[in-house]
């Protein structure tokens, strides 16, 4: 009879469980279009518990982004350039493959309200399925920036709303000056 431990960890991780590497590499994947607060909020709170913060911006330009990756890539490395464990990249195809080929055993994916939470849940299903000694962390950012998304910011900010504190220095100047005729005229 196997023993106990090893059985749980087979029926956790599947047979083909692969030795978790003495340093924590973790990804946070995402569309980043643009970076805001919520997002930053979350990269603060992972690297502390990673060697090594991979963030990773998905190349799949059917979503019709504002930015291009490679905008969005330099945004990111500007506004992570204060934390020296944190890493920008770029990926295409299955997220778990390019995981392993960065040798990372974290996904990080942030939560805000509960409405995150069906999609998460199916995504992270869906990779374990597909990558079982790949785990995903859900980190909530602080209640302050919970309500900030990346398509709520860019709808403010063509409607002329006012949208600083809601996305880092680097995002803010590229929108105003991207957007003349939208930059904030009032209180709103
Ligand atoms: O910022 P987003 O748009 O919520 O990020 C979504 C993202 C990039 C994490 C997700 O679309 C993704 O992982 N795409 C890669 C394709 C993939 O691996 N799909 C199968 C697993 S659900």
């Amino acid at each position: 009879m196997a023993d106990p431990l090893i059985q749980l960890e087979i029926t956790v991780w599947g047979n083909n469980s692969v030795e978790q590497p003495a340093s924590r590499v973790a990804i946070y994947p995402g569309t980043f279009d643009p970076i805001t607060y919520g997002h930053l909020d979350v990269i603060a709170r992972a690297r502390r518990f990673t060697d090594l913060l991979i963030v990773a911006v998905l190349r799949n330009e059917h979503k019709h982004p504002l930015f291009s990756v490679a905008e969005r890539t330099e945004m990111l490395r500007e506004s992570v350039a204060g934390f020296p464990n944190v890493e920008v990249d770029s990926f295409e195809g299955l997220l778990v493959e390019f995981a392993v080929v960065r040798q990372a055993s974290l996904i990080i994916r942030g939560i805000r309200a509960i409405s995150d939470y069906e999609n998460e849940w199916q995504m992270a299903h869906m990779n374990r399925r597909l990558r079982p000694d790949v785990e995903t962390i859900f980190v909530m950012a602080s209640e302050a920036h919970s309500f900030v998304s990346s398509r709520l910011v860019k709808e403010v900010w063509k409607l002329g709303g006012n949208i600083s504190g809601l996305v880092p220095p680097p995002v803010l100047s590229r929108l105003e000056r991207l957007g003349g005729q939208f930059a904030s005229k009032g209180p709103y």
